[in-house]
């Protein structure tokens, strides 16, 4: 039950309505990693512009696979949601093609607790993956919902310069 409430909540995020009030709960959850103001910085304004757009890049990919998958999750659709989690995973943002050079230019501009976040994003699109490989469909809620919770969770931490509203609100 509760995991279908979350779910529910994790639905409403993504058709739009709020994400201010969900970002409470996603902070709680989020626990022991470090909080401090040096690691918890927003990262978009200072990324060179190449690099914040290859961000953006993969966000909107991240954001319309997640759609696609809340659709596939309410269908039952484990196909539909394993390729769309499957395809947020390999669009590891980290992992792109790049020079040596740019992929060490993009690592010193994140700060650790970035990559560490995004890293543990990209787990998960893999377990979700995985799940949906397996038709385990409370387990796809299950992974899917901790999978918004790191959305969130990001944003509030790094994401600032974009989504003012969420420091506001959840601070
Ligand atoms: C590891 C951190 C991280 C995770 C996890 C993350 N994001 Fe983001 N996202 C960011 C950052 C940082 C920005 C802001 C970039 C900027 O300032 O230009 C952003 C921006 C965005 C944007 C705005 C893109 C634009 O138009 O400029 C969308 C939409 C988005 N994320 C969706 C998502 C969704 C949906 C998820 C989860 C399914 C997610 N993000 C998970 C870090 C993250």
């Amino acid at each position: 039950m509760r995991i279908m409430r979350s779910f529910l909540i994790s639905a409403v995020l993504l058709m739009g309505v709020s994400m201010t009030a969900f970002a409470e709960d996603a902070r709680n959850a989020e626990g022991a990693h470090d909080a401090s103001e040096a690691t918890d910085r927003a990262v978009g304004s200072q990324l060179p512009p190449k690099f914040r757009m290859l961000l953006i890049q993969e966000m909107l990919g991240v954001l319309d696979a997640s759609k696609n998958i809340l659709e596939a999750l309410v269908r039952g659709q484990d196909d539909v949601v394993a390729r769309n989690a499957q395809g947020i995973h390999d669009s590891f943002v980290l992992e792109q093609e790049m020079s040596e050079a740019d992929s060490k230019a993009f690592h010193d501009a994140l700060p650790h607790a970035f990559v560490e976040r995004d890293q543990a994003f990209h787990a998960l699109s893999a377990r979700l993956a995985e799940a949906a490989r397996e038709g385990d469909q409370p387990r796809q809620r299950e992974v899917f919902t901790e999978m918004l919770n790191a959305c969130v969770s990001c944003h509030t931490a790094h994401a600032t310069d974009r989504f003012p509203d969420l420091s506001a609100g959840g601070r």
